[in-house]
């Protein structure tokens, strides 16, 4: 990504409730808590978002801050590698402030503990010395609200889980919620499409909005070199035969994937360890962009022996 995209990147991020876009469930339960707070006059409580990457968690996070006319301070689970990092996070807020934490559910557990009085009491226990003549010392902080993200809100531990007062699952957008993302931003950057167009780029963008904007900046750069003013329809879809995204929106990456399972395995069950080296991707990516992707269109499914393909995903390769 060059520095002009990521420019971009950071104009087309919704600022408040009213620009972000689908999610209408999770959009009013948090419009609902916010008031909630502000009518009562006490902070919001710790909020948890969770869901697959790219569908707006950090978004989220970042308009609450603003709806709220409060401060956010980012961080995220690996970073705070040991007690000492929180602590000093901690110690950093004002009252009212919120703190931000990303991939919340790969805190170190040792770090993860000492959240707990943080959260609940908004003390913070440090041991001082070591040993028999250690002793452990309480500092009062000030009242913050606690933000986390989470991609894998299954891994969470449940005390963890069970602190955070307010729990808002994101699920993938619709085609429709995406189109808008799409018209929305191309207002933004200065691009003329046609809604069908959109509609071409909503439907291959996986249920996802980073996907959505980033096929429009790519579709963009097509029709910039082939000196089409507007991105109508049919400039769309070749600018998207042209990047290897088909109509499903699979793109080279789970071809290669299904390829594996059908052709290479023969339709035998595979396990994950086996299909990252066969893919050169990492186990995570295969997990968390890749495969929830395939079982939501029905092309593999997952057994207790391994990955297969279905019927759907070896039509698709007879075609
Ligand atoms: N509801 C929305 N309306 C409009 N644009 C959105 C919306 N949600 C997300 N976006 C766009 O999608 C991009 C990705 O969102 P964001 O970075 O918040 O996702 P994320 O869930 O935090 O991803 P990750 O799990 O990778 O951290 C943003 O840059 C923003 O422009
Ligand atoms: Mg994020």
């Amino acid at each position: 990504m060059n520095k002009g995209d990521i420019h971009i990147d950071a104009g087309l991020r919704p600022k408040f409730l009213k620009d972000y876009i689908g999610q209408r469930k999770v959009r009013e339960q948090i419009k609902l808590f916010i008031e909630a707070s502000k009518r009562k006059g006490e902070l919001l409580d710790h909020v948890l978002i969770s869901g697959p990457p790219g569908l707006g968690k950090t978004t989220l996070a970042q308009i609450i801050a603003n709806e709220l006319g409060r401060n956010i301070i980012f961080t995220s689970g690996p970073i705070l590698e040991k007690k000492g990092d929180l602590a000093g996070i901690l110690s950093s807020l004002e009252e009212g402030d919120i703190l931000f934490i990303d991939e919340i559910h790969r805190l170190n557990p040792s770090v993860e503990e000492a959240l707990y009085p943080a959260i609940e009491e908004f003390r913070l226990d440090i041991v001082i010395g070591k040993g028999s003549s250690s002793r452990t010392v309480s500092i009062s902080l000030p009242k913050f609200t606690l933000i986390g993200a989470t991609t894998r809100a299954g891994m969470l531990t449940s005390p963890l889980l069970s602190r955070f007062g307010i729990v808002l699952n994101m699920d993938y957008y619709d085609e429709d919620s995406l189109k808008q993302i799409i018209k929305r931003s191309a207002v933004i950057i200065g691009i003329e499409i046609s809604d069908d167009a959109a509609y071409e780029i909503a439907k291959r963008s996986r249920g996802t909005p980073r996907n959505a904007n980033r096929l429009l900046k790519r579709v963009h750069d097509y029709a910039v070199v082939n000196g089409r003013e507007t991105i109508d329809k049919d400039t769309a879809v070749k600018a998207l035969t042209f990047l290897g995204i088909d109509e499903d929106g699979l793109d080279t990456t789970d071809r290669k994937y299904l390829d594996v399972l059908i052709n290479k395995f023969n339709c035998r069950p595979v396990g994950l360890n086996t299909i990252s080296s066969a893919l050169s991707e990492s186990k995570n990516t295969i997990e968390e962009i890749i495969e929830p992707y395939l079982l939501r269109k029905g092309y593999i499914q997952k057994t207790h022996k391994g990955r297969i393909p279905t019927e759907k995903a070896v039509k698709k390769f007879e075609k």
